[in-house]
């Protein structure tokens, strides 16, 4: 059997039983051949196709806050950043961004932030409640990070339903390496366990090319996403951030980024894949690609463009400059070009739906 042939029964193999030996998915996940990786994004968009069709659903990004009390060593709003120009938008601004996105065809808002004090549980779950209340077509995503199961729940009896929660890695000692001793693995596990354990539709995922990564990690990665079975899974390449302690480590490729979105595709074939905004910044066709490799869902930005920049997690963040409905029109343009299209609705995991029947 020559090498191409036994890279296509591998992928065969995942498509029809979503498992392969370590030894194989070690393989995969370090082949470059380029008639291998054609192969797999083929397969992987032929999933994507038969339980989504064409459709791309799209979230609405509002980053509310970028004050942060940890200090996680790759990312640029870390609290010990003190070039980081801090800011949070209050409430009428956050409810603006979403009736501006309503209006665009938005029917999810994401919250993301810092793990910022002043959003306790009462101002976080009257903000949910107040916009749940204005918009009641719209779901709302939280990426808050981590917080107790109280508070978990408070949120959702506020009507939030999805959560992410990237679990970064899944290997201990990377995680330890990546986050100062204050910050735990187990905690992380515990908080993406509580999400599900309230009925959220929750998301996990990890940076690809992140410092010290290796395929074992990587192997790790999609062992957990196996057992966990997320209705989402967020990936995105690490990017160094200039104030940051990683600032000179190199950054992850659009290349394994894509291979990744591919296999996780495969192996889990009715998530919800996004196309990020990371891989778009370090390849300017990176979320096309993604798209034709089996992702699904974008999550262009709505917050204000005055404070854009300042949530700047790593360097060169593409969209960071244009208003919404130039955002939306741009995207849109990238999407069709890829021969799929953008669909106006809620865009629910149809695992979890299933599920809920
Ligand atoms: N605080 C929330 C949390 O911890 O989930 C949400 C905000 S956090 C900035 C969102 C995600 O950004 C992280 O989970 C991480 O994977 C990603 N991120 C942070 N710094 C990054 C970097 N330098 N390159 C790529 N992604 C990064
Ligand atoms: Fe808190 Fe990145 S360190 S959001």
């Amino acid at each position: 059997m020559n090498t191409l042939c036994y890279y296509q029964n591998l992928i065969k193999k995942l498509t029809k039983q979503q498992d392969l030996t370590n030894e194989e998915f070690t393989a995969l996940l370090t082949c470059e051949d380029r008639a291998v990786t054609d192969f797999l994004t083929q397969r992987a968009r032929a999933v994507r196709e038969k339980h989504y069709g064409k459709d791309v659903y799209i979230r609405g990004l509002i980053e509310f806050t970028n004050h942060c009390r940890n200090n996680c060593y790759y990312c640029g709003i870390r609290r010990g950043n003190d070039k980081a120009q801090r800011y949070r938008l209050t409430r009428e601004e956050i409810l603006s961004c979403c009736e501006q996105g309503y209006q665009l065809g938005f029917r999810t808002f994401v919250l993301q932030g810092g793990e910022d004090a002043y959003f306790t549980d009462k101002r976080l779950s009257e903000l949910v409640f107040a916009i749940k209340n204005r918009f009641p077509d719209c779901a709302i995503t939280l990426s808050i990070g981590e917080r107790e199961k109280e508070s978990y729940e408070a949120f959702f009896a506020a009507g939030a339903e999805r959560f992410l929660l990237r679990h970064e890695t899944a290997d201990q000692a990377h995680y330890q390496s990546l986050h100062p001793a204050e910050m735990s693995f187990d905690h992380r596990m515990q908080c993406l366990n509580d999400l599900r354990t309230i009925g959220y539709q929750v998301g996990c995922g990890m940076m690809i090319g992140s410092p010290g990564q290796t395929p074992e990690h990587l192997l790790k990665d999609l062992r957990f996403l196996q057992d966990f079975q997320p209705e989402m899974v967020g990936i995105g390449p690490f990017i160094p951030q200039h104030d940051t302690p990683l600032a000179k480590y190199p950054a992850g490729t659009a290349t394994l980024t894509v291979r990744l979105l591919a296999i996780i595709r495969l192996l889990l074939p009715k998530v919800l894949l996004p196309a990020t905004t990371a891989l778009g910044t370090i390849d300017s066709l990176g979320r096309q690609k993604g798209l034709l490799a089996g992702a699904n869902v974008l999550m262009p930005n709505l917050s204000p463009t005055n404070v854009r920049k300042k949530y700047a997690l790593y360097d060169n963040k593409i969209c960071t400059g244009e208003e919404a409905a130039e955002c939306i029109r741009c995207l849109t343009r990238q999407v069709d070009s890829t021969g799929y299209h953008i669909t106006i609705n809620r865009g629910d995991s149809i695992v979890f739906m299933e599920r809920k029947k």
